[in-house]
């Protein structure tokens, strides 16, 4: 396979920056060279198939997203890119793996399950891929399933506290799984609502006649994602779990992380960019011609959009500099408005949930290391580096150091993004809840594994390169 250099960017990582030059090798980083270095010591001097001029432009690890939904089954349709659309999507925007969630539905054998999730991807990923298990179904056969999936290179898995009668776990069953989490070392991933609670909640509300979207955000309320992580926290205080909590967006429930983890407790939690620039004002209760108040179903997802009004926003771009929150996923989970979303016009509890954001979330932090939220270092560390260390990839990926892989992006600073459904749009979405965001910053050319899959504005990626990655054991616990 060809050698690469990429020449005179400013190579950056989650504790620094320095002008190098990247020697890659077939599918693995060589050298990190002193800029310019004629390549002494490196047998492959003579025979460099391409160069890539890096002049001006950062060249960073390509960005993980360890939280996707690809095909999932959701509210009685299946989120609407596959592994080929959603992971071709995924390099546009200069993210080269993805951790998608298997799914054990209620009544399924988990085995089952994830055999099935290997064949949705096995031979469609552009880019390489690992799984979660969601876990839907707690019961003695599939705790003793578990305790074998850090064999199979999952090594994480995912309860709900939410959804009750689909994916929900009461406590007694997220004790047990969490006994399991403690025993192999695994990690629990936990979506934190009050599920029963809003249940009620929005059967009222819909019993008033109060059926928008924007109601979706009125009904799971911040008092339930508080209280469901709160609860979550003290199940694996006693159980000695490690818990990392995903899709965080209230205020409170940072606080109720940072709570425990200040106590030393093994907690951890994600954001995603919808919690950091959209709202529930704004977009849950937007309104337009085409959909009347029927826009808003465009952004519902859980756990929802919060109120500006309440300062949500402000407090999760505070807990990623001060690292009450460690990590930023898409939960990239996308449906179009046309026959998916419309499921639920005139009952907001039928929209599907999920936002599509996986081609955008590169872009859309470094807007906030534009915007002097988060410094360029810390960009790459939430994008890369700690989802590399968080889920057991780190070395492989993650990082720009000899023998990892090369999956590497050419970012450029000076160069413009928009985003809209007729400008950069590769999800299979009819439309992008990122319409008009317009970003300081340019992915400019990604490798996956040494191949170049995006080179100026040019798609070169191949169904079937990606591979599965057979995860570790997280190596960011204490
Ligand atoms: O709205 C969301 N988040 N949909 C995907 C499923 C989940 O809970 O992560
Ligand atoms: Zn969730
Ligand atoms: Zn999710
Ligand atoms: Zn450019």
């Amino acid at each position: 396979m060809a050698t690469t250099l990429i020449t005179g960017g400013t190579v950056v990582s989650a504790t620094g920056r320095a002008a190098a030059d990247v020697l890659v090798d077939g599918e693995t980083i060589r050298a990190v060279l002193e800029p310019g270095s004629p390549l002494l010591g490196t047998d492959v001097a003579a025979s460099v198939d391409r160069v890539i001029d890096a002049s001006g432009k950062y060249v960073i690890p390509g960005g993980i997203d360890a939280h996707t939904h690809m095909q999932l089954p959701f509210g009685g349709t299946e989120a609407s890119d596959t592994f080929e659309t959603g992971t071709r999507a995924a390099a546009w925007g200069g993210t080269t793996s993805i951790i998608d969630f298997a799914v054990q539905t209620y009544g399924q054998k988990i085995q089952d399950g994830l055999a099935a999730w290997h064949e949705k991807a096995a031979g469609n990923c552009a880019i390489d891929y690992g799984f979660h298990q969601i876990v839907g179904d707690v019961n003695d056969e599939s705790l003793a399933a578990m305790r074998k999936l850090p064999d199979e290179g999952i090594s994480s898995f995912k309860l709900f506290m939410a959804y009750p009668g689909v994916f929900y776990s009461d406590d007694a069953q997220i004790l047990k799984a969490m006994q399991v989490s403690r025993d192999t070392g695994m990690l629990t991933m936990m979506h934190a609502e009050n599920g029963p609670a809003i249940d009620v909640l929005a059967q009222q509300l819909v019993d008033q006649g109060n059926t928008d979207p924007y109601y979706h955000g009125i009904a799971r309320a911040w008092e339930m994602e508080e209280e469901a992580t709160h609860r979550a926290i003290m199940l694996a205080k006693l159980t000695g779990a490690p818990l990392y909590v995903v899709h965080v967006s209230a205020k409170q429930a940072v606080e109720q992380l940072a709570w425990a983890r200040d106590k030393g407790q093994n907690v951890y939690g994600e954001t995603c960019p919808q919690y950091l620039y959209l709202s529930l004002e704004d977009q849950l209760g937007a309104s337009s011609e085409k959909w009347g108040h029927f826009e808003g179903a465009k952004w519902v997802c859980s756990t929802p959009l919060r109120s500006r009004e309440e300062g949500h926003q402000h407090s999760m771009w505070q807990a990623l500099r001060t690292n009450d929150l460690q990590m930023v996923s898409t939960d990239h989970c996308p449906f179009c408005m046309k026959d998916q979303k419309e499921l639920g016009m005139g009952d907001f509890r039928k929209i599907p949930n999920g936002i599509g954001s996986i081609e955008h979330r590169m872009d859309l932090m470094y807007q906030g290391v534009v915007t002097g939220e988060i410094t360029l270092e810390r960009w790459v560390e939430l994008t890369s580096t700690t989802p590399a260390r968080m889920f057991g990839l780190y070395g492989q990926k993650g990082v720009i150091q000899p023998g990892a892989d090369a999956d590497i992006v050419v970012y450029d600073p000076n160069g413009h993004t928009s985003i809209g459904l007729d400008k950069t749009h590769h999800m299979n979405m009819d439309y992008s809840a990122w319409e008009g965001y317009e970003i300081d910053g340019h992915v400019d050319t990604v490798l996956s594994r040494g191949k170049v899959v995006v080179d100026d504005n040019a798609y070169l990626g191949t169904k079937g390169d990606g591979r599965f990655l057979k995860r570790g054991l997280s190596t960011y616990l204490i």
